[in-house]
């Protein structure tokens, strides 16, 4: 178990290890009860470090382990010969190069916490970052300690036919008692976190990828037999991964075979181990009966994601967990730009924007805000958040807009070819950037270092006589825990001037580079700057921020007119898209204050106007058409009121389909025609804007509309269209309650036997303003379907009601006291799960007194709990 007290760990503390390891050589034998783990590895003395004669003692992390026993250069040491303490052995070293084989006992079938090697539906599996392989033997379990390992695994041939781990097969064969054994081979040094087996009945497709050297690649994806079937979709993305990042980046791979095992059981989406990477099943498997298309385009992201991280992530690594975003910052950045290529980059753009607006805003403004890199932490398992991943995609993107494309590849090539085969930091990357480059980052590096989202505050004057328009640009950061004060960013500002017409004008101003261009990114890195813009016949409307140059707030003082005008003429789509959620936000607030005020006539009206454009392209419209989510107007609202958010959004909703019903129709019908489906941004685009016409035919208050739904549900022909069918039901429920009963059976019914199928089917009724009352949510984690040990099952239940501003701030406190008690009774059973579903009630500060108080309640009893997790103590003693 864990310190009574957990400790923090500082950045500043990084000390290189005294010992390295050489090679790992691992040997599992696996039974029904126990696995045995025997570890032989070659150490040796870290020469840098300076030790004055004695060599220093030997620690290594282990947790829930039963040594069995331990040898030194073949003696066996007894146990007055060394200390086994909470998390460590220690033992004296007698020689700067010496040999240890460790056998441990571990018991992979009662690991319910997911991490080091557990079982799922059967088959055994690993998941070791960030700290998991001290789960399965002792090992310097740090990511800068990095060796060649050889692992045999050894196991009954009937129950496991299949035996997997890292690198290359290099011997296979039978033993006694129906046993058989694999040992495989993996000539790149990892550290520990890479580590992955894989033991199970399982099938494979398989397919090949010659590399841009001619090398042959076999790649094969792993799956429990009913499965096989769903893989394409992935294998698809894989290889179309593998050849962009020849393209793109120049890197090529470098194992003979690449796998990919799907398993149901798994905290997070997946899983870059070296050449076995272990997928949530969610985020692998898709057939158009049975993912959406935002499933199919999530598959294609993260079978990508964990791609790249071959060479951003495995072959150079992290020195230590502080650096994470080293990693998953460049490689977000990766897939996020392979998404746009391979999709539409605009709604990729704005897409992403969205999320890190809604969520990562959010979290930088609340408790647990941290920099990209942060300073310290308690358990780092919480440290894989939207900052580190999603802003540091944004920080690293910041870059590639600063340096120019060109300037950016060398600075790539430049850091993989200095530290291959290594463990860097940060800013190793920000170097090689620089010395690429030539570009200075000193300023740039605040990123890295400084928490909370900047907030650039822009100002403007025109004068008539001279044509001249000042543009001043200022800005600021709020205060964060532990950093009251902040130092100005170096911020890219997008920029475009619109004329009255809405003709983009040429940037003519002093200190601008490429004077006449109509598009400019502004380099800012003052508190305050202006700019004076000559030669303007009228006063300009500034489009700022294009395509979210940075991840800042914006603060202009647009009227209605301006953002009507911007989603009109702008060329940006993502501010064209910001200008409608401007006016969103807008006229949704104005309600929320004054709930009996009609709805913003104007706001109608534009909307009006989105529909009816033809030039606009579908997949640009379906979002411009989507009001601004709950989340994001929570995150936006000064003081958050749930109950009126919820109410101001959907008579919003309501006013525009009652407006434009018969231009909604028009559409919805048009883009209604029977095709094969294709996962393809095309197709992808009609099928969206053709049901976000059907949310707004929904909220219309008519027996068509449900015969419509109704129709759309029992006829689609894939699932796409029958789950958007299905969420208009679920929220139409208040009509046709006995609608609602026969759909969410009828849905039952043909996907019971499907696990991420039934995942969604719990997840639109916990989320549903009409369905998901505490009492429902309890009733359903009493279902025969629901699995409690499965992480997938509780996102979508209880992160689905957490979600649902309606029941889970349903007054009196139900909601936050029933979230209360599955994070106490979970972190016995799976902390990071736990603290992770948890995040919400965070937040209480920015709540309206009456629920603020309540979900400080729910926290405090949480606090009280005896044995917390190091990873729900951390949460919960952060934000109280
Ligand atoms: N490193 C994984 C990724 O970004 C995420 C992960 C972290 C998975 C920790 C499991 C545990 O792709
Ligand atoms: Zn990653």
């Amino acid at each position: 178990m864990k310190d009574a007290q957990p400790r923090t760990i500082y950045l500043k503390d990084y000390q290189a290890p005294d010992y390295w390891i050489d090679t790992t050589h691992l040997t599992f034998d696996l039974y029904e009860d126990h696995a045995l783990v025997t570890a032989v590895l070659q150490m040796r003395l870290n020469d840098d470090i300076g030790c004055g004669g004695a060599l220093p003692a030997l620690v290594l992390h282990g947790e829930e382990l039963d040594l069995v026993s331990l040898h030194r250069d073949g003696e066996e040491l007894e146990s007055d010969q060394f200390q086994l303490a909470k998390g460590t052995l220690t033992l004296p070293v007698e020689q700067p190069r010496f040999q240890l084989q460790i056998v441990t006992r571990i018991r992979p079938q009662e690991n319910t916490s997911l991490e080091g090697l557990y079982k799922s539906n059967g088959m055994f599996c690993t998941q070791c970052e960030a700290e998991g392989f001290r789960k399965i033997t002792y090992y310097l379990d740090r990511p800068d300690v990095m060796s060649v390992f050889t692992t045999k695994v050894i196991a009954s041939q009937a129950r496991y036919p299949v035996l997997l781990a890292n690198g290359n097969a290099i011997d296979q064969g039978e033993l006694e008692n129906d046993r058989h054994y694999v040992t495989w081979e993996d000539p790149f040094k990892k550290p520990s976190y890479l580590f992955a087996l894989v033991a199970g009945d399982l099938e494979c497709v398989e397919d090949h990828f010659t590399t841009m050297s001619g090398r042959d690649v076999t790649l094969r994806i792993f799956t429990e037999s009913h499965n096989i079937h769903k893989c394409d979709h992935a294998m698809v993305s894989l290889k179309k991964s593998m050849k962009w990042d020849e393209e793109v980046y120049g890197r090529e791979y470098d194992l003979d075979i690449f796998m990919i095992v799907a398993v149901d059981h798994f905290n997070m989406g997946a899983m870059e181990n070296k050449g076995l990477n272990i997928f949530n099943s969610s985020c692998v498997l898709a057939s158009p009966e049975t993912a959406t298309d935002a499933t199919y385009q999530r598959i294609e992201a993260i079978v990508a994601h964990e791609y790249f991280h071959n060479w951003s992530g495995n072959r150079v690594t992290c020195r230590d967990w502080f650096q994470l975003s080293l990693k998953e910052g460049f490689t977000v950045f990766r897939d996020a730009e392979f998404s746009a290529d391979m999709n539409s980059r605009g709604v990729k753009r704005i897409q992403d924007a969205s999320l890190l607006r809604t969520a990562q805003f959010a979290e930088d403004a609340g408790p647990m805000a941290h920099p990209i890199r942060p300073e310290s932490f308690i358990e780092i398992s919480n440290f894989y958040t939207l900052t580190v991943y999603e802003k540091g995609c944004e920080v690293v993107r910041m870059i590639h807009t600063l340096l120019g494309a060109d300037q950016f590849r060398k600075g790539t090539d430049l850091y993989f070819e200095r530290h291959d085969g290594e463990a860097a930091t940060c800013e190793d990357f920000v170097k090689a950037m620089e010395d690429a480059s030539g570009v200075d980052l000193t300023q740039f590096r605040n990123w890295y270092s400084q928490a909370g989202t900047p907030v650039i505050t822009v100002t403007d004057r025109y004068e008539a006589d001279t044509g001249d328009y000042h543009l001043t640009i200022a800005q600021s950061c709020p205060a964060t825990p532990g950093q009251e004060h902040k130092q100005p960013f170096h911020i890219p500002v997008g920029l475009a001037l619109l004329d009255e017409q809405g003709e983009l004008l040429p940037l003519n101003a002093e200190g601008i580079h490429a004077e006449g261009d109509k598009e400019k990114v502004l380099s800012i890195k003052q508190t305050e700057e202006t700019f004076v813009f000559k030669g303007c016949k009228s006063k300009p409307l500034p489009s700022l921020l294009r395509n979210f140059s940075a991840p800042v707030r914006v603060r202009y003082d647009y009227s209605k007119d301006d953002l009507v005008f911007l989603m009109k003429h702008d060329t940006d789509s993502f501010n064209r898209w910001d200008a409608c959620q401007r006016l969103g936000v807008m006229a949704i607030e104005q309600l929320v204050e004054q709930s009996e005020q009609a709805v913003d006539p104007q706001l109608v009206d534009a909307f009006g106007a989105v529909i009816a454009d033809p030039e606009l392209d579908f997949a640009v419209k379906a979002e411009m058409l989507c009001l601004p989510s709950e989340a994001s107007l929570a995150e936006q609202a000064e003081v958050i009121k749930p109950l009126a958010i919820v109410a101001a959004r959907k008579k919003v909703k309501q006013a525009i389909a009652e407006a434009h019903s018969e231009a909604l129709l028009a559409l919805y019908n048009e883009l209604s025609y029977e095709r094969d489906y294709r996962p393809e941004a095309t197709d992808i685009a009609e099928r969206t804007l053709k049901n976000v016409c059907l949310g707004y035919l929904a909220a219309e208050d008519d027996a068509e509309c449900l015969q419509r739904l109704a129709e759309q549900y029992n006829d689609a022909s894939n699932m796409t269209d029958r789950r958007a069918a299905l969420g208009c039901v679920v929220d139409a429920r208040h009509r046709d309650e006995r609608l609602v009963e026969r759909v969410l059976t009828d849905f039952y019914d043909r996907y019971k036997d499907d696990a991420n199928v039934m995942d969604d089917w719990f997840a639109v009724q916990s989320s549903s303003a009409e369905l998901g009352t505490v009492e429902k949510v309890k009733a359903l984690m009493q279902h025969d379907s629901f699995d409690p040990t499965s992480p997938n099952k509780l996102r979508a239940l209880i992160g689905g009601f957490t979600r649902n501003m309606t029941h889970f701030h349903t007054a009196g406190g139900a909601g936050y006291e029933f979230l209360a008690d599955r994070v106490i009774e979970l972190d016995k059973q799976n902390p990071q799960v736990a603290s992770r579903v948890m995040m919400p009630l965070t937040r209480w500060k920015k709540f309206e007194p009456a629920a603020s108080g309540l979900m400080k309640k729910a926290l405090q009893r949480i606090k009280a709990v005896h044995d917390l997790s190091t990873d729900v103590y951390e949460v919960v003693n952060k934000s109280l």
